[in-house]
């Protein structure tokens, strides 16, 4: 999959301009504060339907404008396509793809497809919970459309059974019956979602195992372990999706009391997290930072490899940043690894890039962008 145009109008600093890209490595750099993440960023929409700085959608309108517009062109194995979205002060955003509007969120996503690195994500072996469930959360809907459909039912079903419970003491009549129903949905989308996390974590980590071995050499091994309130300490249990659906609804069922008082949902895959292990030790407090980067490298390259192998093309590298926080050989480690595949890159540092050759590369001041 390439990225060929993207076209920004009123969009964060930027009035407006048109990016052509190549094909191979793309970079965007100048200083503090110019507009280099904003150009990721509006990208990056078109992967996951939302900021990744987790902006409300009207910050990412120019100040004075009242609706800001991302159009792009990319080819992918069938055709070249374009996108648009658009998002207005006033009324709902408006997507749509090849001129055809798009109303969910489920038909957005998984269209164009891209892997976001950016420093946070350096750091996923020791941040919270969520941010490691987002990335499974981000990475899995981009190929797979059931999982993105369980998710956010679930999101939803989750909400009501919470409001449920909260209002338990006004509205114990009917209580039991509708928790019941919550319950059994929340369960079968839970016990999906968990089994598809499980699954695609199994094959992720096989492959960050390979590239950590490439870069150091042989050294060091990579696991992972699941935390997931039906999981005692065996993986494979997790594949058995009518077994997850069952041990969910034991303990719903089991803990709804206790729920009716706090006034909330104790458990279920919005609590799902992961352990990462460096030579069977958890990463989180024996890894050095340099291995936890390691490992948060090796992921990134081995979630762009998961998406080819289910999408039969690379999705385009999206590298917010991270090249300066990055030893040199890490650097060129993913830099040869990323070699003849689309990537677009920001950095503030102009050596980041004195080693690449034959590189697009476009200077960003104040909103603008000049191809040097
Ligand atoms: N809605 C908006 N309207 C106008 N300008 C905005 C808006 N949102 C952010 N900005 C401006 O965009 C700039 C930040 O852009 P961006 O985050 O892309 O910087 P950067 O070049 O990536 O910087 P750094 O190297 O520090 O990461 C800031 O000057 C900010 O004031
Ligand atoms: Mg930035």
């Amino acid at each position: 999959m390439y990225l060929n145009e993207a076209t920004f109008e009123n969009y964060r600093n930027i009035s407006s301009f048109s990016f052509l890209f190549d094909r191979e490595i793309n970079i965007l750099y100048g200083k503090n504060a110019q507009g280099k993440t904003n150009v990721i960023e509006g990208i990056y929409l078109f992967g996951n339907g939302k900021s990744f700085r987790h902006a409300r959608e009207r910050d990412l309108i120019r100040y004075d404008s009242d609706h800001a517009r991302i159009t792009i062109a990319y080819t992918d194995s069938a055709r070249e396509n374009r996108m648009q979205y658009r998002i207005s002060r006033e009324a709902p955003k408006e997507i749509s793809k090849n001129g055809i509007k798009i109303g969910k969120m489920s038909g957005f996503i998984g269209n164009f497809k891209a892997v976001l690195f950016c420093p946070e994500h350096l750091s996923i072996v020791k941040n919270e919970p969520a941010e490691r469930r987002s990335f499974l959360d981000g990475a899995i809907s981009q190929f797979h459309r059931p999982y993105l459909a369980a998710l956010m039912e679930y999101k939803k079903l989750l909400e009501q059974r919470n409001a449920l419970l909260k209002n338990y003491e006004k509205n114990k009549e009917g209580f039991s019956l509708t928790a019941e129903v919550l319950s059994e949905k929340l369960a079968a989308d839970a016990a999906f979602i968990t089994q598809t996390r499980a699954n695609y974590l199994q094959r992720l980590f096989a492959l960050v195992n390979e590239y950590l071995l490439q870069m150091t050499g042989g050294r060091e091994t990579v696991d992972f372990r699941y935390l997931s309130a039906i999981m005692r300490d065996d993986l494979s249990q997790l594949f058995d999706r009518d077994e997850n659906f069952r041990k969910y609804q034991y303990i719903f069922s089991k803990d709804l009391q206790k729920e009716a008082i706090i006034g909330t949902t104790l458990s279920g895959s919005h609590k799902d997290d992961f352990e990462i292990l460096l030579n069977g030790m958890n990463a989180k407090y024996f890894a050095s930072q340099g291995q936890q980067r390691s490992i948060a490298l090796a992921m990134k390259l081995a979630e762009g490899e998961l998406s080819r192998q289910e999408s039969g093309e690379y999705p385009v590298f999206l590298l917010d940043d991270v090249l300066s926080e990055l030893d040199r050989e890490r650097k060129k480690y993913i830099l040869s690894e990323l070699h003849g595949r689309q990537v677009i890159i920001t950095t503030c540092d102009e050596n980041d890039f004195k080693d690449i050759s034959n590189a697009k590369k476009i200077y960003v001041e104040n909103g603008t962008y000049t191809y040097i």
